[in-house]
């Protein structure tokens, strides 16, 4: 498949909110699945291209995820991917980083999908990053910590899809990461779908709601 396309309203709606500040932090959120990594890397390629690579840079939330070893202690391993099974603190810190330091690289993890674990260091925001886009599920939730989020960025868009595209696409990834398909439908069920019920409830918080991007030519 190609790079999804990005309509061409929202590149220029992100490439605007420079106008409010020299750096400037885009959310774009949404329920597991409903293709917040997809928009946000065809946004990024698409402002890239406008603005030069340097000048844009992406921050996932994923990459906060908590280590296996540290959801063993806190016996979470089987609620992954629920709001408390990050480190939010930590996510606040580095979004904050982004606007007191901007002279500084700042090194924040990535999420490493065949391992399922966080990798320190994996990706560094440099000083010339004017707009820096942040994706991940629970950008709008009014407690647990991730209050402190919503203040630190610019807009939040929501990507919202019907749930029959979207479970069949999650139960597809994760098949594609080892899954059964039977164990991929019981994920999906008791972990995935009670996080999707909590994102989409904040749906109305946005600043606005997009579809996916259609697939590209
Ligand atoms: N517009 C699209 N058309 C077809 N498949 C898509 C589209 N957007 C996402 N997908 C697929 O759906 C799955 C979930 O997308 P992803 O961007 O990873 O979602 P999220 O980051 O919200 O969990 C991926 O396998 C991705 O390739
Ligand atoms: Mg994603």
């Amino acid at each position: 498949m190609a790079a999804p396309q990005v309509p061409r309203a929202l590149v220029d709606r992100a490439e605007s909110l420079l106008d409010r500040s020299d750096r400037v932090v885009l959310g774009i959120t949404g329920p597991p699945g409903s293709g917040k990594s997809t928009l946000t890397s065809a946004l990024l390629s698409a402002l890239g291209t406008r603005l030069g690579t340097d000048a844009v840079a992406h921050l996932p939330m994923d990459g906060f995820h908590l280590a296996d070893v540290q959801l063993d202690r806190l016996g979470l391993r089987d609620r992954k991917g629920a709001p408390e099974t990050f480190d939010v603190d930590g996510y606040v810190a580095a979004l904050a980083r982004l606007h007191s330091s901007p002279a500084s690289v700042l090194y924040v993890p990535g999420f490493e999908r065949d391992l399922e674990q966080p990798l320190a260091g994996a990706i560094a925001i440099p000083p010339s990053a004017r707009l820096v886009v942040t994706e991940g599920n629970y950008l709008l939730l009014p407690d647990g910590g991730w209050e402190h989020v919503r203040p630190l960025l610019a807009e939040v868009w929501f990507v919202g899809v019907d749930d029959d595209v979207r479970r069949p696409r999650l139960i597809r990834r994760h098949v594609e990461f080892g899954k059964s398909p039977d164990a991929a439908r019981a994920w999906l069920d008791h972990v995935d779908e009670p996080n999707a019920r909590l994102v989409s409830s904040r749906r109305d918080a946005a600043d606005l709601v997009v579809g996916a991007p259609p697939p590209g030519e």
